[in-house]
């Protein structure tokens, strides 16, 4: 048979259609479908009636599903395939928690009036909530946990290419500043048994820690950046945390950092380096979330050295690793 002919606009068409695809994604996995296949085929009648759904249009989703590899279907039942397995609730890619974010209403909502915020500045999140995101998911928590566990599946394998990555062997007392629950600092204290660490976050954040085996060399503290950060480290690491904020707000961050670390200490950012020229980047993706929902921005080396300088530090180094983040190493400058 001959190939379809593949029309000029092709990435268009898949772009556009493809939301439809996202949408019937985040139905079966918001009714609890996958959960419901864990452990084996269940017939399409007995999911309708425990998922609350019409029979016959149930089977009409799982069935488009099955067709980009969700599902399996065996005669009236339906099975999950190895892709479909990830959205079982605490599969460790987290994808389910992936789903209910980006394609939840907060996130869509907020990406739906990117026209609005090109107009007027304001994030998505304002414009639809009349709040900044993070002060949402202090209101929303349900949603906030999830966003916590979403950052562990967008960043998948980011935590163990940065420990990786980076030579931490003389550090002492490590601060993970905006650490969310801990998932990166746990990777990085696994290679160093002889470092102490810090997490810090938000109050309604820092409740959800989860350190592991490092837990009794790690200590939790809640609080606030733009007022201070835990004091006496001699590594702070930020990461995913300048990118969330414009320069103003991510130099009151980073002089915070400067005040509290001991003579001799260093910062360390884990975020997305943009590259120069068009070469398609995941930093250009995230760059427009940004844009959406903290009003933050990811940044090219120069700016980021331009940003350390503003706050007190030397850039000394950026280090890639084998994942979409570099780690951008800064000391406090000779000259201040
Ligand atoms: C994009 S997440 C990054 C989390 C984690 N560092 C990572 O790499 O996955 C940003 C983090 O900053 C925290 N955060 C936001 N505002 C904060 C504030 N004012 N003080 C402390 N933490 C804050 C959020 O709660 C969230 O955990």
């Amino acid at each position: 048979m001959p190939e379809p002919e593949v029309p000029p606009h092709a990435p268009i068409l898949e772009l556009a259609t493809g939301s439809v695809m996202g949408r019937a994604l985040f139905a079966v996995t918001e009714l609890g479908v996958p959960d419901l296949l864990a452990d084996g085929p269940v017939a399409t009648a007995e999911l309708a009636e425990k998922t609350d759904t019409e029979p016959s249009s149930l089977s009409r989703v799982l069935r488009t599903l099955a067709g980009a590899g969700y599902f399996r279907s065996l005669g009236d039942r339906y099975a999950l395939t190895d892709l479909g397995r990830t959205l079982v609730t605490g599969h460790p890619t987290a994808a389910r928690e992936l789903v209910l974010s980006l394609l939840g209403p907060a996130f869509t909502d907020s990406m739906q009036r990117l026209s609005d915020t090109l107009r007027t500045g304001r994030t998505g999140v304002d414009l639809v909530y009349g709040l900044p995101v993070f002060d949402y998911f202090a209101r929303h928590p349900d949603e906030g946990a999830s966003f916590n566990r979403t950052m562990i599946a967008f960043h998948g394998t980011e935590p163990a290419a940065v420990a990786r990555a980076w030579d931490l062997t003389d550090a002492e007392h490590l601060v993970d500043v905006g650490g969310g629950v801990g998932t990166l600092l746990r990777a990085v204290l696994e290679k160093v048994p002889a470092t102490r660490g810090t997490l810090f976050d938000r109050p309604d954040v820092i409740g959800q820690a989860d350190l592991g085996d490092a837990h009794d060399r790690c200590r939790t503290e809640s609080g606030d950046f733009f007022t201070s950060v835990p004091h006496g480290g001699d590594v702070y690491l930020l990461s995913h945390i300048v990118h969330d904020w414009k320069d103003e707000e991510a130099h009151t961050i980073l002089s915070n950092c400067r005040r509290a670390m001991t003579d001799g200490g260093r910062l360390v950012l884990v975020e997305m380096v943009l590259p120069p020229g068009d070469d398609d980047h995941p930093g250009k993706f995230l760059d427009l979330v940004m844009l959406a929902l903290t009003g933050g921005r990811e940044r090219t080396e120069s700016q980021y050295r331009e940003l350390l300088a503003a706050a007190g530090f030397d850039l000394v180094r950026v280090v890639p690793t084998d994942s979409a983040v570099s780690i951008i190493e800064a000391v406090p400058s000779t000259s201040t």
